[in-house]
């Protein structure tokens, strides 16, 4: 009996010592040993870029949202060479179009740098969130710990990212459960969508607004009128040039602060998504308060980014570290 009794014990100390047992973590200090000058490396990186092309910041920040978004933060949406297979990759899919050249090439420098001193250690994904933090705090925005120890993704697929990346369509509804799907609250959309505090947009993204809103054949009545009149002289509603932007923050277009929250509150907002944010019940006592408080917004921004940062990360022996972002390691 006492034989029996102390088997069922070593048993259940075995199924307890496995539910304990380490599942791989992402964690500050990922490659404290291995490349301790890892954050130094690619901050010497995202600062010249940041010197040279301010528009880095913008684009990494949103490439690292789109990577997230779809299959998780695995740098999939950094692959541009199809496999054998001739597989269309994510950044060919129409959601990813408008990706700034310049978030590439920062990361793809950064990795450059990062292989000549640390070969082979270090992956793309975690580089891309590295990053997007530096770029977020060059432009003003709030420093935080990244958490490292992503793998990359050893597939990109075009048919994964309908559907994974939010439309300037898109419904307060929509958004809620798009974010919600990924683990998001609805103060981390309303944190989130603060990026849009610096950056542009191309007219096609918005110009609904300003001739035909929702088929009404008039203009978004929410829009501010000197706004409108300003976006519409960019932005003809035939023929215009498509490679026109818009900046997001007309007020301070390249300084990451809580402008954008303002922005909304005087129906300055650019996508009809961010005015949403605004109108919505579930949204607005958010963007009041962000929009009143610049520290609560880089807190809750800082939060967001590390949550978004996690989503479906891979770690331990799944994926692989590419030597070359763009390429799958058995496409070198
Ligand atoms: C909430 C839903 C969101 C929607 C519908 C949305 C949509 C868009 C659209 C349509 C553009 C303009 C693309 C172009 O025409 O070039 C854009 C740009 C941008 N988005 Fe979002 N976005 C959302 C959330 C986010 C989030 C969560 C982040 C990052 C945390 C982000 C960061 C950016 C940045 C920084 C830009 C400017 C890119 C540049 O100037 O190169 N967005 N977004």
């Amino acid at each position: 009996m006492a034989a029996i009794y102390m088997l069922l014990l070593v048993l259940v100390r075995s199924v307890q010592g496995s539910s304990n047992s380490t599942k791989p973590e992402l964690s500050v200090d990922f490659y404290s040993k291995s490349c301790p000058q890892l954050e130094q490396l690619v901050l010497s990186v995202t600062t010249q870029q940041f010197k040279q092309a301010p528009s880095s910041a913008p684009a990494t920040i949103r490439l690292f949202f789109h990577d997230c978004f779809v299959q998780g933060c695995d740098a999939s949406v950094l692959i541009t060479t199809r496999g054998g297979s001739g597989v269309e990759v994510e950044r060919e899919a129409y959601d990813n179009k408008d990706l700034a050249a310049e978030g590439f090439e920062s990361v793809n420098k950064a990795k450059a740098l990062v292989e000549s001193k640390c070969p082979g250690l270090v992956s793309c994904a975690d580089i891309l969130a590295i990053a997007a933090r530096d770029f977020i705090h060059l432009a003003g925005g709030p420093n935080y710990l990244v958490k490292k120890g992503r793998r990359d993704g050893k597939a990109s697929t075009i048919a994964n990212v309908k559907g994974n990346v939010p439309r300037s369509n898109a419904t307060v509804d929509q958004l809620i459960r798009l974010f919600g799907s990924k683990g998001l609250s609805i103060p981390d959309l309303v944190a989130l969508s603060g990026a849009h505090t610096i950056g542009f947009s191309h007219c096609d993204q918005f110009v609904g607004r300003l001739y035909d809103y929702r088929g009404t054949g008039h203009p978004d009545p929410v829009l501010d009128p000197r706004l409108l009149k300003a976006l519409r002289m960019s932005c003809p509603r035939f023929g215009g040039n498509t490679d026109v932007v818009a900046p997001f923050d007309v007020k301070t277009p390249f300084a990451f602060d809580h402008m954008y929250y303002a922005n909304l509150q005087t129906n300055l907002g650019l996508l009809a998504t961010d005015q949403a944010l605004f109108l919505d019940p579930r949204t607005k006592p958010i963007v009041q308060a962000l929009g009143k408080d610049i520290g609560a917004f880089f807190k809750a921004f800082a939060l967001g980014m590390d949550k978004m940062g996690s989503i479906g990360v891979k770690m331990g022996a799944q994926g692989e570290i590419r030597r070359d972002c763009t390429k799958h390691n058995k496409n070198i």
